[in-house]
């Protein structure tokens, strides 16, 4: 079988978690202290702080920008759930803009219609491993005013004119899942250049406590602290981010030169000044394939392929968002690739003969 997503555990992994259980520090401490540290390194920002999951972080992030009730923040419909929940968990409105069929990313067109006096933010993603359309949406940003979250959490090392993710926007979070490009079991990274969003973030890992007295409260806070287990992890899989995404980076570009030109398969572009991680590769099955996607997928595992759907539901059709007042029509580029996209093998532990093996199968199923 090729899964879709393997997490590597080698014996760097082990040993590390092994000699924090020794330690019987195995709360947050200095080993997330360290990865804190490393990871900003790697980023290039000049600040981390840890939290025990992606959407932790970006919950933090909406925080430490002042987002609250009565505010309104611009997001994607087409990305993971936890991209637009820490809206509503900051009582603050989710209001949707569509994404461009181009890098299923974000709008900017889309979201200069969306701006009013309640925007405060916007959550661009990173879609799969490649970075949003910055440039212009740094402009739309700075012309009203207004934060942007980088929503990096699977792009770890994925760069855009030789800059890494964690530095388009005033702050970045980042996802350490277990399928990720890295991971730490469960775990989450916020990074910015901004002192101010540092230290509210830190502080709200912890309760709202006051970073210079403990158990003064300074506001209200989660506890979206880490583990140094988690943290050991993480810091190994640190250490090989790039070999990683190398691989990743070569299983993508063997399986783009082994699907070029079969009508009905559009694959996934990688734009001018651009490192596409390839957290995923994610090709669209359109009617000319003469199959459906789903025909596809059955036949994928019958040949012991594993391949996904990211997203199968556009976010605002889902019911918490429909009470919002969202219906079917309203992003119709959401929903459209949502019934096209199909996600293939290509993390490291993807062989070349599992990749022939992948296109000759799609070959094969065509009709
Ligand atoms: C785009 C996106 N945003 C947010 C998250 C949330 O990260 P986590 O699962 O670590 O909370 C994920 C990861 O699953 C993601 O892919």
């Amino acid at each position: 079988m090729i899964n879709i997503s393997k997490p590597y555990i080698g014996p760097e992994e082990i040993d590390a978690v092994v000699k924090v259980l020794k330690s019987g520090q195995v709360v947050q401490g200095p080993v997330t202290a360290k990865l804190e540290e490393k990871f900003a390194k790697y980023c290039g920002c000049k600040y981390a702080v840890a939290f025990n999951s992606g959407t932790a972080a970006l919950h933090a992030g909406l925080y430490a920008f002042g987002v609250e009730a009565g505010g309104e923040v611009i997001t994607t419909p087409f990305t993971f759930v936890a991209t637009a929940n820490p809206i509503l968990m900051q009582g603050a409105r989710v209001v949707f803009a569509d994404v461009s069929e181009k890098d299923f990313n974000i709008d900017p067109e889309e979201v200069i219609k969306k701006i009013n006096k309640k925007t405060k933010a916007i959550i661009p993603v990173d879609l799969y491993g490649q970075i949003y359309n910055f440039k212009a949406l740094k402009k739309i940003a700075r012309d009203n005013d207004l934060k942007i979250l980088e929503d990096a959490c699977q792009a770890v090392g994925a760069e855009q004119d030789g800059k890494r993710a964690g530095n388009f926007g005033d702050a970045a979070a980042f996802s350490l899942y277990a399928t990720k490009n890295i991971m730490s079991a469960e775990g989450g990274m916020l990074t910015t250049n901004n002192a101010e969003i540092y230290k509210k973030s830190k502080m709200f890992r912890h309760h709202g406590q006051s970073e210079e007295r403990r158990y003064e409260y300074l506001d209200l806070g989660y506890n979206y602290r880490t583990t140094d287990i988690c943290a050991a992890i993480g810091l190994e899989q640190l250490k090989r981010a790039d070999k990683f995404n190398k691989q990743r980076i070569k299983n993508a570009s063997a399986l783009t030169k082994g699907l070029a030109r079969i009508p009905g398969i559009i694959l996934p572009q990688v734009k001018a000044g651009s490192v596409h991680v390839f957290h995923q590769y994610t090709i669209r099955v359109t009617d000319e394939y003469g199959q459906s996607r789903d025909e596809l997928i059955e036949f994928l595992k019958k040949k012991g392929i594993g391949c996904g759907i990211y997203y199968p539901k556009s976010l605002h059709l889902h019911s918490h968002f429909q009470k919002q007042g969202y219906k079917k029509g309203d992003f119709p580029v959401a929903e459209k690739l949502a019934g096209q996209v199909l996600s293939l093998p290509v993390h490291p532990g993807v062989g070349a003969e599992d990749i022939k093996q992948i296109i000759a199968a799609i070959k094969l199923n065509k009709k």
